[in-house]
């Protein structure tokens, strides 16, 4: 009965979240629909794919509709986050990501308002699938859509149920369709499936419970089950439950089934356990009287019992409580923890709606692991690391210690019971894999800033060295089969043989790169848990080092990051390509460019390897010279510069001028050229897919004029975009103010004091910023037109430089 506990416990709390909620209402200034739509206006074609539908933060269901794609566009892409701005509805869902690339996941247990079944086949959704005839409405915890049959469908949601409300049209009839088998499609490349079913109702159709079972999309991984619990507030006149035979998208004619019709009040998909089970669904109709329907869903990934458990997290049939209980919620767990202050509604839309975007995932589900038992906190929807641990991670540490916290505690708890953390996972399942094991670096970013509340760090160092040191076995993924996709470090062979990756293995440069910074990080977590491991992992973080190649050339640059065979000679590329950029691509979505200016914890031997700091600052300068790329990696790309506005490996590059002395102008200069050249309060917005918020935290960061250095308790400084800024950190009470003078006289920083002291470092330590003992501290700007060069203390460090 611990869940029940706990679900009082939550109902408890929000109480208490609504009375304290009445001070500044920021969710004002959150704009779902940014970062919805790509450069073609309607197409969801290398969009931020930003989940716009209702829920809380971490939120366990995210309830929102999901659409077809444009027919004619000639480009392949999924709706990643179910949603296209002028697609078809086709069913409002309980489970979806945001932001994501790769393969669509979720987009499961829907309902569908129809209010004719004539000329319907309830299995194919082309027959029912509705056009939006108004652009959609939609606001922290609230989403409104009006479909072409005269339908307003409305709908909220509390932590684990959802709450839709069904407006239909005088004329007509009212109907419910739940077609269990329906799921967001794929473009053909790691499709999710419909695998099987149960499904039960009452005698009087007013509730109906049970689970559908899916498999694979972007994490791979085998047959999961998703429970639910749903109730209508009103009985129906007539439900029947039906079953067709399965479909599968590989498989021609099989979308032509029709449904065939029980009055029992029972149906299961087949055997459990087949994969081919029949689908299965459920048709309620209403009574002609009503005008609306309103119905409450609750997702459990345990029991159909405990999912009708979490209706109760819905207490009433008044969807706007729900929506006023979601935005108290944001306002106080997340959006009130940043307070800025400015006359400019545009960048007021762009910060909150960043900070907002940052807290969707991972998904808390605490007490909803249906593998093992366990008191820790539970969290799924890492998707993936690979994109979060550079600066969106680091943002959660600063304003929500104890989320951070927690996310650390389930992802070593992963590791207890699976034997590996994940990089990627979803519904339960590790994968995948897109370079280095991340978490390592999530694991140290917590260990330097002092996160120890509850965290076993033995273990959490034990978790990290298995990344280190066990080779996963490999899952010959048909993208890459040179190495596991699943989890832990797929070229773990080569690095500990080698010392690098060699180009026997998918990726070889990039997993360098990656492998570097997270021996890095074990490194840094062993001076404090195992002494005697540190020089090990230092030593192997500078396996970069050996596959830079002074020889090889690009635009009069001598010196590259090369893909290097065991003999130490090097295959034959090109460093401003990474030719299809994929899974057994030379380097990662990012060209080896990108990649050799990628080594945050060892600047100062990167500068020397660059030629010093003259021609590193040149070389820099390169990555930002329009039309240099030759890389087009399609949704992942954005712009013309070397430098990769839209996807994660140049996030850091913008401000690698702080590391040269009295250069920071030029970070600040770049930063604000980024953020206005790629980032708008347009639903276009966000230059590439936000990636679970990574995108959003950048601008974030950029905004309040700081940049983390993960794994390093150290951040950047660049220049705020706000007069007053006020980060409260944690629940501590303490804060972090930043006071920022002359933003109108232009955007460099003439001088700096931290705690009333000049400052003289491009860089500020975290405890400068949280205070010695937690207390806080306080930033003064004063900006002008002039690029003062007032950065004259030391560079930022450079932990992972020594020579033996
Ligand atoms: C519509 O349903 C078919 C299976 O019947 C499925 O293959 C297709 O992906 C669905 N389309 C959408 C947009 O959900
Ligand atoms: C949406 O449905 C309409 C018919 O109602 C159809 O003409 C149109 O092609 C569909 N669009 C998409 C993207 O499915
Ligand atoms: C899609 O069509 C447009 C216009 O016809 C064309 O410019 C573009 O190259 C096409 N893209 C692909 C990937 O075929
Ligand atoms: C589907 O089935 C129909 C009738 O059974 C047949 O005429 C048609 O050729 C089939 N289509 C495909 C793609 O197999
Ligand atoms: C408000 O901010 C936006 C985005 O930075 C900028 O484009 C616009 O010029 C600003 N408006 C004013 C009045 O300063
Ligand atoms: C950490 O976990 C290990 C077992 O994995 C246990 O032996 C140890 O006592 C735990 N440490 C703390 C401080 O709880
Ligand atoms: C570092 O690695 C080199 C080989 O790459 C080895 O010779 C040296 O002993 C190592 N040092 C430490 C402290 O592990
Ligand atoms: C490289 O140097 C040569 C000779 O100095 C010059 O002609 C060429 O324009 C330079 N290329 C680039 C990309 O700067
Ligand atoms: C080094 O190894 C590569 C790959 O096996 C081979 O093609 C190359 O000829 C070797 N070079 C030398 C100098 O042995
Ligand atoms: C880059 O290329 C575009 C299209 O070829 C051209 O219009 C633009 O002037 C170029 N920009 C620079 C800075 O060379």
């Amino acid at each position: 009965m611990r869940w029940l506990r706990k679900a009082v416990t939550s109902l408890v709390a929000s109480t208490a979240v609504s009375a304290q909620s009445s001070t500044r209402d920021y969710t004002k200034h959150v704009n779902l629909f940014i970062g919805t739509e790509g450069p073609v206006s309607g197409s969801a074609y290398s969009a931020g794919n930003v989940f716009p539908g209702a829920t809380l933060p971490f939120g366990a269901v995210k309830v929102g509709i999901d659409t077809t794609r444009r027919a004619r566009w000639n480009v392949s892409y999924s709706a990643n986050a179910g949603y296209t701005p002028d697609g078809n509805v086709t069913a409002i869902t309980m489970l979806h990501e945001s932001g994501t690339g790769g393969a669509p996941t979720y987009g499961l247990i829907p309902q569908m308002p129809l209010v004719t079944v004539e000329g319907v086949n309830l299995l194919d959704n082309l027959t029912y699938m509705q056009p939006r005839t108004q652009e959609d409405i939609a606001s922290v915890g609230y989403y409104k859509t009006h479909l072409l049959n005269g339908v307003t469908a409305e709908m909220s949601a509390s932590m684990h149920a959802g709450i839709m409300k069904y407006q239909y049209p005088e004329n007509g009839g009212r109907y419910v369709l739940v077609d269990l088998s329906h799921f967001i499609p794929s473009t053909g490349k790691k499709e999710q499936f419909y695998s099987n079913g149960f499904m039960e109702r009452s005698e009087d159709g007013s509730w109906y419970s049970g689970y559908g079972v899916y498999r694979e999309g972007w994490a791979w991984g085998g047959d999961y089950r998703v429970y639910f619990c749903a109730q209508f507030d009103t009985t129906p006149v007539k439900t029947q439950l039906f079953s067709g035979r399965a479909t599968d998208p590989y498989w021609p004619n099989t979308t032509d089934v029709k449904p065939a019709f029980t009055d029992s009040t029972r149906i299961q998909g087949g055997t459990i356990g087949y994969q081919y089970a029949d689908r299965i669904g459920s048709l309620f109709e209403f009574p002609a009287h009503v005008s609306s329907v309103t119905s409450k869903v609750g997702i459990s990934w345990v029991s159909a019992e405990k999912a009708c458990r979490f209706l109760e997290e819905i207490p009433g049939w008044d969807l706007h409580s729900t929506a006023e209980e979601a935005k108290a919620r944001w306002n106080t767990e997340v959006l009130s923890k940043i307070d800025v202050q400015t006359g400019n509604q545009t960048q007021l839309e762009m910060f909150y709606t960043g900070l907002y975007h940052s807290h969707l995932l991972p998904s808390d589900r605490t007490g909803e692991n249906p593998n093992w038992q366990s008191d820790e906190p539970y969290y799924d929807d890492f998707y993936t690391i690979w994109d979060t641990f550079r600066c969106l991670l680091p943002l959660t540490t600063l304003i929500l210690p104890k989320r951070s916290t927690d996310i650390v505690r389930a992802l070593i708890d992963i590791w207890r019971f699976e034997r590996f953390m994940p990089d990627g996972r979803s519904h339960n399942h590790n994968g995948r894999v897109q370079g280095g094991s991340n978490a390592d670096n999530v694991l140290a970013d917590a260990y330097v800033k002092g996160l120890r509340d509850g965290i076993n760090w033995t273990d959490g160092y034990m978790a990290m060295k298995t990344n280190a040191e066990l080779q996963p076995y490999n899952n010959f993924d048909f993208e890459d089969p040179t190495g596991s996709t699943k989890e832990g470090r797929g070229g773990l062979q080569d690095w500990k043989q080698y010392g690098y990756v060699t180009p026997a293995r998918g990726r070889c440069l990039s997993k360098t790169v990656d492998y570097s910074l997270n021996d890095f990080s074990l490194s840094q977590v062993a001076r404090g848990e195992a002494p005697q491991d540190v020089a090990l992992y230092l030593n192997r973080s500078r396996g970069w080092q050996k596959t830079w190649n002074p020889d090889v050339e690009s635009l009069n640059f001598t010196g590259f990051l090369a893909p290097t065979y065991p003999n130490g000679s090097i295959q034959a590329y090109d460093p401003l390509s990474c030719g299809a950029c994929d899974w057994i691509s030379i380097a990662y979505e990012g060209v080896p460019w990108e990649y050799s200016f990628s080594i945050p914890f060892d600047m100062q031997t990167l500068t020397t390897k660059m030629g010093g700091p003259e021609h590193f600052e040149t070389r820099l300068d390169t990555m930002f010279t329009p039309n240099l790329t030759r890389s087009n990696q399609g949704g992942n790309s954005a712009g013309s510069t070397i430098f990769n506005p839209g996807n994660e490996p140049s996030f850091m590059t913008p401000f690698l001028y702080n590391y040269l002395p009295r250069k920071q102008h030029r970070s600040v200069q770049r930063s604000r050229e980024v953020v206005d050249q790629y980032y708008n309060n347009g639903r276009s917005g966000i230059p590439g897919n936000d990636d679970a918020g990574s995108m959003s935290s950048w601008l974030v960061w950029n905004m309040i004029g700081l940049y983390p250095v993960v794994t390093q308790p150290v951040y950047l400084v660049l220049a705020p975009r706000f007069e007053d800024i006020t980060v409260r950190l944690g629940d501590s009470g303490s804060t972090l103010t930043i006071k920022t003078t002359g933003l109108g006289q232009g955007p460099y920083v003439q001088n700096l004091k931290v705690n009333g002291r000049p400052w003289t470092k491009s860089w500020l330590a975290h405890e400068d910023l949280v205070g010695a003992n937690g207390e806080g501290s306080s930033l003064e700007f004063v900006l002008g037109s002039e690029k003062m060069e007032w950065d004259t203390g030391e560079v930022p460090p450079s932990p992972g430089s020594f020579t033996d």
